[in-house]
């Protein structure tokens, strides 16, 4: 008798099933009413009273195995069958695939530098941790000098020579300094100031800076240039506006303004009624700042300009808080998928 269970133990062990159906030929042959395990069971009877407790823990194992091979083989073969039912049905809606998009600072960027590399500027890139001279002094910031108060700034374990670069200006610095004229490039990147962050203001941003140096440049090139950029950057109705304006590195330094392409000038929330709405900053360049960089004043001159990126890109897109670009809000993202 035993020998026989232990046949149908191997034979449990051993057997492997394809399909439900199977396995149900299977349970029914050993585990049914009329299946051999019962049948098994009825046999005890027949066993004698000494070898009836071995017997009994035998066919216990046996109807255990039985069912427990049931079980593993519909959990595996049940959960081929869903996998095969979701490959094959054809019916089913394909999953969905976000691509994700460019950050709209990223498509402004892009923007501005591509307006400027068509009229012949190149793309150079700084350093964001800087020294004092790159930052200031070689800008003609003199030391002490309250100048150097328009602009908080961060600075690394209180070392007063190092710190985070507070403008692009710094670019024009280390060009300067590598290339010989004529220069004529644009510098993105990013910068920082120890300001409080607001709508309107945040710790770091972005700017562009672009710089033009050869001989006889003069203020109506400067001019001309920054008129192109307006005009294909906002329109081609864009008005520009320079009004005087102050920055140790350039002389004379004038604001920018362009017209305001919402209202065209007449007077809106966005330019507040003035009709104008402020864009950048530039002038000629020192004529210190070229000798910092050992460029002959005397042959060359040049002029600058900086923008900030978030600064234009609010205008452009009529965003009302600067935080907006930095909480990574899918909501807010997902708006700029078609421009990119
Ligand atoms: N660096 C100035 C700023 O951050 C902008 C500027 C650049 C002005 C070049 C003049 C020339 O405000």
């Amino acid at each position: 008798m035993k020998e026989i269970v232990h046949k149908y133990l191997d034979e449990i062990a051993s057997f492997v099933a394809e399909t439900p159906e199977q396995i149900e030929e299977f349970r029914i042959k050993f585990l049914s009413k009329k299946g051999i395990i019962p049948d098994l069971f009825g046999e005890m009877k027949n066993v004698s009273p000494e070898e009836r407790k071995d017997f009994g823990l035998l066919l216990n194992q046996l109807k255990n195995s039985a069912q427990q091979k049931v079980d593993l083989l519909q959990e595996t073969i049940g959960k081929r069958e869903s996998v095969n039912e979701k490959a094959t049905d054809l019916t089913l809606p394909a999953d969905f695939i976000s691509l994700g998009s460019r950050h709209p600072l990223s498509i402004v960027r892009k923007e501005i530098i591509d307006i400027f590399s068509k009229i012949g500027f190149t793309v150079s890139v700084g350093p964001e941790i800087e020294d004092d001279w790159h930052n200031f002094t070689a800008l003609n910031f003199p030391l002490e000098h309250p100048a150097r108060d328009m602009q908080d700034t961060f600075f690394i374990e209180k070392s007063p020579d190092i710190a985070l670069r507070t403008h692009t200006s710094s670019v024009q610095i280390r060009v300067m300094e590598k290339e010989k004229p004529p220069i004529r490039s644009v510098f993105p990147g990013r910068v920082f100031r120890n300001e409080a962050i607001s709508a309107r203001a945040h710790c770091f941003f972005h700017q562009v800076e672009g710089l033009y140096i050869d001989e006889n440049v003069s203020f109506a090139d400067l001019k001309q240039t920054l008129y192109y950029f307006a005009t294909e950057f906002f329109g081609p109705d864009t008005q520009i506006r320079l009004r005087p304006s102050y920055f140790p590195f350039t002389e004379p330094s004038a604001e920018m303004d362009i017209s305001c392409f919402i209202c065209g000038g007449k007077g809106c929330k966005v330019c507040k009624g003035s009709g104008w709405v402020e864009i950048l900053g530039c002038g000629m360049v020192d004529p210190n700042v070229l000798e910092n960089c050992h460029i002959d004043s005397k042959k060359y001159t040049g002029f600058a300009f900086g923008m900030g990126i978030e600064r234009t890109t609010m205008l452009k897109y009529q965003i009302n808080d600067i935080r907006l670009f930095f909480d990574n809000d899918l909501r807010f993202l997902r708006q700029f998928e078609s421009q990119s």
